[in-house]
This record gives C-alpha cells, sequence and structure tokens, in this order.
C-alpha cells in the first residue's frame, strides 16, 4: 500500500543509489528504475484510484513532490560525471609522440642511390647471397689460384645435407653480372644492390659483411666516356656538389682496362683535411670495360660489343655523405646512432 512514508523511503533509497552510481549509464537506470513509465513514482501516481479517498490527495501531492526532487537530483548526479574526465585532462601538456621505426640508414641510402641510378635509366636486379664458385670468380675470370679465393676472404659453406659442394657467400655483387648477361640480349644497363660478405679483420673500415651497388652497360659503342660520364653525373646527384673524379688505373680480372676511382675531398674540395687524411682524394669504387673472356663466357661477341661495369661500396659512400667514422656502428643496433637519421 502506497503511503508518504512509503514514497520517503523511496526517495531515500533512490538519493543514495544515485550518489554510489559512477557512470553515467548507471544514472539512467536508476532514473528508468524511479522515473521511467513503469517506474516507482509513476506506478504510486497511477494506482492512486485504489488509495482510500481521504489517502489520494496526500499520497499523490507527496509522489509529485518526490519525482520533482528525484529529477533534480539525476540532473545533479549527470552533470557531476560528465565533468571529471574534462577537469582530469590537461588539454596544454606537450603530447606523446609514438616511438615508430625508420628504415636503418644504410637502407635509406641504398635507396637513394637506387633512385639517382633509376633515373639514370638503369633497370634493378638482384642476385643470390649464396653463390656458386663459378658465378662468384670462375665465370668473371678469376684464375684458379687467384688470391681472392683464398679461405681467408671468402665464407665457404660447410657441405652437409644434401648441399652441393663449393658453395660460398658471394664476395662482391658482380656475380649478378653473369647472371643477367645469361638471362638478357644487349643493350643492357643494369644496377645490382646487394649484400657481400668477407672474411677480413673487423676494423673502422672493414666489416664481415658489407653492401654493394653493382652497375654496368653493354651495348655498341658504349665507351669509357660512358662510364666516366655516368660515374660522374651519379656523385654530383648523389652528394649534391660539384665533386671531381680521379681515374686510378688498377686490376680487377674481369675488366680491362681497371681502375679505382677517387672523388674530390667532400669536406676540403681537396686542399687536405681530416676526413681525407691530408690527401685531398676519396677512395669510392671500382670500376672498368667488361674483359673480353667475360663477354664471350656468357655467348657476347666482344667484337660487337662493349661495355663497363663498376661496383661501389654501400657503406664507404654513406660514411662519406653522413660523416660517419667507424663501419661498425651500422650492425651494433644501437639506437643512439640509429635515431641520429
Ligand atoms: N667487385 C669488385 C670488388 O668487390 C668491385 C668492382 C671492381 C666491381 C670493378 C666492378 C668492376 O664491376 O668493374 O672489389
Amino acid at each position: 500500500m502506497s503511503s508518504t512514508s512509503h514514497i520517503d523511503q523511496l526517495l531515500a533509497e533512490a538519493g543514495s543509489a544515485l550518489k554510489s552510481a559512477a557512470t553515467v549509464s548507471e544514472v539512467g537506470e536508476i532514473n528508468i528504475r524511479y522515473l521511467g513509465r513503469k517506474g516507482k513514482l509513476p506506478e504510486i501516481l497511477k494506482s492512486l484510484k485504489e488509495l482510500p479517498a481521504d489517502q489520494r490527495k496526500s499520497v499523490g501531492a507527496a509522489a509529485n513532490k518526490a519525482k520533482g526532487k528525484l529529477g533534480a537530483l539525476v540532473a545533479e548526479r549527470l552533470g557531476q560525471l560528465d565533468e571529471s574526465p574534462v577537469s582530469n585532462l590537461d588539454y596544454t601538456l606537450p603530447g606523446q609522440s609514438n616511438r615508430i621505426g625508420r628504415p636503418h640508414v644504410l637502407s635509406a641510402t641504398m635507396a637513394e642511390m637506387t633512385a639517382v641510378f633509376t633515373r639514370m635509366g638503369f633497370a634493378t636486379a638482384t642476385g643470390p647471397e649464396v653463390e656458386t664458385d663459378q658465378y662468384n670468380f670462375g665465370s668473371l675470370n678469376f684464375p684458379e689460384d687467384h688470391p681472392a679465393r683464398d679461405m681467408q676472404d671468402t665464407f665457404y659453406l660447410r657441405q652437409c645435407d644434401g648441399l652441393p659442394a663449393g658453395l660460398l657467400l658471394r664476395t662482391h655483387t658482380s656475380n649478378v653480372q653473369i647472371r643477367e648477361f645469361e638471362k638478357r640480349t644487349p643493350p643492357l644497363k643494369i644496377i645490382a644492390p646487394g649484400k657481400v660478405f668477407r672474411h677480413e679483420a673487423v676494423s673502422t673500415r672493414a666489416y664481415c659483411v658489407f653492401h654493394q651497388i653493382e652497375g654496368f652497360q653493354v651495348g655498341e659503342n658504349v665507351t669509357l666516356g660512358d662510364l666516366k660520364g655516368v660515374l660522374l653525373a651519379f656523385c654530383r646527384e648523389f652528394f649534391s656538389t660539384d665533386v671531381k673524379l680521379r681515374f686510378r688505373p688498377s686490376f680487377f680480372p674481369f675488366t680491362e682496362p681497371s681502375a679505382e676511382v677517387d672523388m674530390s675531398c667532400l669536406l676540403c674540395d681537396g686542399a687536405g683535411c681530416l676526413l681525407c687524411k691530408y690527401d685531398g682524394w676519396l677512395e669510392i669504387l671500382g670500376c672498368g670495360m667488361i674483359d673480353p673472356n667475360v663477354m664471350q663466357a656468357v655467348g657476347y661477341d666482344p667484337e660487337k660489343l662493349s661495355g663497363y661495369a663498376f661496383g661501389m661500396g654501400v657503406e664507404r659512400v654513406t660514411m662519406l655523405k653522413r660523416r660517419i667514422t667507424d663501419i661498425r656502428l651500422f650492425y651494433e643496433n644501437d639506437l643512439r646512432f640509429l635515431r641520429q637519421f
């Protein structure tokens, strides 16, 4: 039976439920329970007619008053809950940025170098890092007893688990020359970026793994002048300054004539400084005109075709461009180093 004391009790009950409600949706539920269409207070109003006539007026008035009060309490609680997340948040604090990864400085430099060569009309090819003696040395005109085949320089794979004998980790990207020559008919103009391996004493300038970009062009009337032009254009574009190049006679079994190329020092422009060890020049690559023996071995006619090839060290070029003084930094994964690029 409804009575004014029952209404007071409902109001007190709803009031304490509201106080302990922690979320807006909890307040919504309480609102429905007491004030909704089938809520406790509206139900009392609906059943007034069942009350003795002398009680109807007082109970009806109390229920209406309670409805009003409770409505105000609900609104107040909603206001408090709605405010709390806003007041806890300081929009003036500096934000926290997410740490996201980035390409390794060597990958980024290799991509930059590839982009320059691509603009100069070179296609890109890759070759295997595990290679046969034939592709790494034999077809490139290395004699059987050439010192580069020595165990000191080359990592040979132990023969096991059905692996063919005589596999090695390629010591240079020149293997891709042979693999591409066998697949294609000239004219061709290709670069081959990739990883190479050498069993060398580790130092500030040498590491057991490093990267090279091989480049080669074969066609009719490809000349040493073309090679010089390509290398000079590449260096000026890549280093963004008017460097000079110096071709020093050298020897590689797969090129004749062969040269090593020095670039005028980026820092002192040839005057002599710490970077170039007071020489004025920095060595950046090996190159030459492809040896007729190499052409013949892949079925190209050296009487009709000619070509040049070059191979440059990616670590070397990256160290010069970014002023890095120790090659080992590339491989130590020290975030203080890597985050600088
Ligand atoms: N393969 C040589 C090396 O790793 C570099 C090289 C020299 C590549 C002359 C060439 C070249 O293509 O023509 O030392």
